[in-house]
């Protein structure tokens, strides 16, 4: 089969819209318990994504690959401009328990707690600045973990039409992040001088409550940004009467 009669093939698929696949859940709109239904279907479907799913040609979300983030340097205590590349976000869907759904259909708005056991941050990074005084510059292996991750989610949709067949988009998604603790690994700190690298480990560590503080609106912005992304791959796939069927 030639590239050319792949690509026919693949815009007629996204054409007639996909189903879900059968290992994820369907609630149905009439649903007397519709709330705890998408509770246990979005847990379902993000361990069914963890692998990513051929079907839809979605690619794994444990790990999850994000090209880049850059966080700019801040006003308080943590003035460290930073960047990460080849970023690995191991542990989205392992352990993940979704609770206390809460739906406005009419608006399409969706909230739901989410908690997740350890969710590891694993990339390249590249800093530059300054930490509660004490300035800081490298770049390497960095690895940085939230044990006991409680999230706040909340998005808005919007419906669209496409092909005859209405599908939703995610417009916004805010997520709040409160993990239990958080562990920072920075390799080749100072540039390869293990000892200070060190130390400045024991120090960042010492006071990662306080760091992650000041850099956690950035990182709930990125992730935002990265779960609209992961929610419409599905989304923009699959007719949204394929996902919420009337009954
Ligand atoms: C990142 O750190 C956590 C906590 O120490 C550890 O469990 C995990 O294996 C580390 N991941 C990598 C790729 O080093």
């Amino acid at each position: 089969m030639g590239i050319s009669t792949g690509i026919i093939l693949l815009c007629f698929a996204i054409a007639y819209g996909a189903d879900l696949p059968s290992s994820f859940k369907i609630c149905k709109m009439n649903d007397p318990n519709l709330e705890e239904c998408f509770a246990a279907a979005a847990q379902q479907a993000i361990i069914a994504m963890a692998p990513g799913i051929k079907s839809l040609k979605l690619l794994p979300i444990d790990p999850l690959s994000v090209d880049k983030v850059t966080i700019g340097e801040g006003g308080g205590a943590v003035r460290l401009k930073q960047s990460y590349k080849n970023i690995k976000l191991y542990g989205l869907s392992k352990g993940l328990e979704i609770s206390d759904y809460k739906v406005d259909l009419p608006n399409l708005i969706f909230e739901s707690n989410s908690f997740n056991p350890q969710v590891d941050f694993v990339a390249d990074y590249e800093v530059e600045g300054k930490v509660l005084l004490l300035p800081v510059h490298g770049h390497g292996r960095s690895n940085i973990t939230m044990l006991n991750l409680k999230t706040k989610n909340k998005f808005s949709g919007e419906k669209y039409e496409k092909d005859g067949e209405t599908y939703m988009r995610i417009k916004k998604y805010k997520v709040k992040f409160n993990p239990e603790k958080v562990l920072l690994n920075f390799e080749n700190l100072f540039d390869g001088n293990e000892a200070l690298s060190k130390q400045m480990n024991e120090f960042l560590n010492e006071n990662a409550d306080t760091i992650f503080k000041d850099l956690q609106s950035s990182y709930e912005e990125t992730f935002g940004l990265v779960f609209t992304d992961m929610g419409n791959q599905i989304f923009s796939r699959v007719p949204f009467t394929k996902i919420l069927p009337e009954s």
